[in-house]
């Protein structure tokens, strides 16, 4: 139950409870301690401090590090994990020339998926869930929001935060859950679906308390600024706070709006207008950017170079999903971020921990090696530093990944 870990090379990301979100230049900061120990007690994070002032305590088994990094676990805050089956056929139509829109309009994209999720039994979800779920964590992620969305029809979308309510009994770790059903239109007669989606799905939604958060994809061809509006408005009445998917492709308002209905995040903006830019420095929601999804389908990426120098906060997240990010590696996001946006390593590294905390809400629970968190953390193999997560890219710096304070 207690353990003290010693000899720790590098303690990585060490806070003081209740700091705030990080904006701008802070981002570029990532407290740590050399030569440290760490205490966990009953899975959370009891105390730790430098080695030269420890003192042996029987009470405590201990785990002699050697002189390894340890990092608290990244927190992914944006993933559609849930899904029937991969999408690489459209990977090959993309390699030969197809764009992420012509391969949707050919009959791909998200309808695919949800043509491949109706036939799928909640248990065969389940294990496709459990297993990338697990090697998500494996990978060092140690909370994670999931998202419905390849339902789009109200039994499967049920059946999607069914199978993440399961994932949520099943695992260690903190898990969100978003009910997407306006990720894509099922069939032409849009009036009707949004009516299904408003008046059917949203009040069994939350009849069985299946979400934490509500999200749209608001863009051309997807769904307009208008019909988000109507649904982060019955949103509101089934208290579900808003995280939305927004300026992936077109600006076209909906970023004014989200922070009008307070979302807590707005993702993707791979294009992102200076004057929708002031609009969110003046605002409590979140801009989220996800480099896996602009190196996949090989759009812009989102100007997070840009947003940190406006003083905002910046949160990267995966987008792990089959059809335009199919990778949950935490630490491969490190590394697009600072060769493709141009972050600095510690700053790429705030905005996969600490700061993305703070977009699932979990800001008291992870993000950061501070007193009363969970004991969620990573421990490097030898000889690794915060660069390294970055700078090797797709090479595992990773030996183990404890949760709660045991070994996953
Ligand atoms: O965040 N952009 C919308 N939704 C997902 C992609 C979904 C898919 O292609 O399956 C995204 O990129
Ligand atoms: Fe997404």
């Amino acid at each position: 139950m207690q353990k003290v870990f010693i000899n720790i090379g590098t303690l990585l990301q060490t806070r003081e409870p209740g700091t705030k979100i990080l904006r701008g230049a802070l981002m570029a900061d990532v407290p740590s301690l050399k030569n440290a120990w760490l205490k966990t007690n009953d899975g959370l994070i009891e105390d730790y401090g430098f080695m030269n002032d420890f003192v042996e305590d029987n009470a405590y088994e201990v785990v002699d590090l050697k002189g390894r990094m340890v990092s608290p676990t990244f927190v992914d805050s944006h993933t559609h994990l849930v899904f029937a089956a991969d999408r690489d056929e459209e990977f090959v139509m993309k390699i030969k020339g197809m764009d992420y829109q012509s391969i949707a309009a050919a009959g791909g994209g998200i309808i695919n998926s949800a043509k491949k999720l109706e036939g799928t039994s909640l248990e065969e979800l389940l294990d496709g869930a459990r297993q990338r779920l697990s090697e998500a964590i494996a990978s060092g992620t140690g909370a994670i929001e999931i998202k419905s969305g390849y339902g789009l029809t109200m039994e499967a979308e049920i059946k999607m935060l069914q199978v993440i309510a399961q994932l949520k009994q099943e695992f260690a770790i903190p898990i969100k859950s978003t009910f997407l059903g306006a990720h894509a239109f099922p069939h032409a007669d849009h009036d009707k679906y949004m009516k299904t989606l408003l008046q059917e799905m949203l009040p069994e939604v939350y009849s069985q308390q299946l979400a934490n958060y509500i999200d749209c994809f608001c863009e051309e061809g997807y769904f307009s600024v208008d019909q988000m509006c109507h649904i982060l408005e019955a949103g509101e009445k089934y208290e579900l706070k808003p995280k939305v998917h927004v300026n992936q492709f077109n600006a076209i308002g909906g970023v004014e709006k989200a922070i009008e209905f307070g979302a807590v995040s707005v993702d993707h903006l791979e294009v992102l207008p200076e004057s929708e830019m002031v609009l969110l420095k003046d605002s409590d929601t979140i801009p989220v950017a996800l480099p896996g999804c602009s190196f996949f389908i090989n759009i812009p990426f989102a100007p997070a170079r840009k947003i940190i120098e406006n003083g905002l906060p910046l949160v990267l997240a995966s987008d792990f999903n089959p059809g335009s990010a199919p990778s949950f590696n935490m630490s491969l996001i490190n590394s697009l971020a600072t060769m493709k946006m141009k972050l600095l390593p510690e700053e790429a590294f705030n905005a996969t921990t600490y700061n993305a905390a703070h977009a699932l809400e979990l800001e008291s629970e992870v993000g950061s090696i501070s007193k009363g968190k969970r004991a969620n953390f990573i421990v490097s193999k030898p000889n690794r530093t915060l660069n390294s997560i970055a700078y090797n890219f797709g090479v595992d710096w990773i030996d183990s990944v404890y949760i709660r304070g045991e070994k996953f």
